[in-house]
């Protein structure tokens, strides 16, 4: 899926759907992060009024779905809690900025492209969940689920195209970085500690 190395192993779904409050938890939690992660690059790029458009409207999206998953929680009573630690994606934000051969692109080129990776895993992880049919006590949430997947799919595309007009149009020098980062992602991915990986995550 969307230049993922590494699919989620095939028992992550059910794992996740046995624990749908803490599921719908996290999921509320990288919303909310997906938002303020866009917001936080405008503030640092503040001179780019084309990107800060297309993030605001990424940031918007995500606070409407943050307003979604948190609706889906109170009707069922559960408190969002406090963020679950995500080690995936500060792992993969620390890989990048150690990565060597940024080729001439700069680090808002990473930055773009790790956001693109993680709307990726979420992507691949959306699918799988509403592949699994939504859980026995909200079978809508299968529904809810696909059209996230296919909102995440247009996040990725969005933020390489930015990660592009950042690196000046040079798909080639874009499409290289993205391969390589694509590799740490798996790494990443593959090597959380098992205990992470049975949580009820979205990503990592
Ligand atoms: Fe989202
Ligand atoms: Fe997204």
């Amino acid at each position: 899926v969307l230049c993922l190395r590494v699919p989620t192993d095939a028992a992550w779904a059910a794992e996740a759907l046995a624990d749908v409050d803490a599921l719908l938890a996290d999921h509320a939690h990288c919303e909310l992060k997906a938002a303020s992660n866009a917001l936080s690059l405008i503030a640092r790029h503040p001179d780019d009024l084309e990107l800060a458009a297309a993030l605001t409207e990424v940031a918007q999206e995500e606070v409407t779905h943050f307003q979604r998953v948190l609706a889906l929680l109170s009707a069922r009573g559960v408190p969002l809690g406090p963020p679950p630690v995500d080690e995936y994606a500060a792992s993969l934000r620390r890989a990048a900025g150690s990565l060597p051969g940024r080729g001439g692109a700069g680090p808002l080129v990473d930055r773009l492209l790790v956001a693109a990776l993680i709307e990726a895993r979420s992507c691949e992880r959306f699918k799988l969940l509403a592949d699994a049919g939504g859980p026995a006590d909200d079978p809508a949430l299968a529904a809810f689920w696909r059209e996230l997947f296919a909102a995440e799919a247009r996040h990725f595309r969005t933020f390489v195209g930015l990660a592009e007009k950042a690196a000046g149009g040079n798909r080639r020098l874009v499409g290289v970085r993205l391969e390589a980062l694509a590799d740490l992602e798996a790494a990443i991915v593959s090597a959380l500690p098992r205990r992470a990986r049975r949580r009820a995550t979205i990503h990592g």
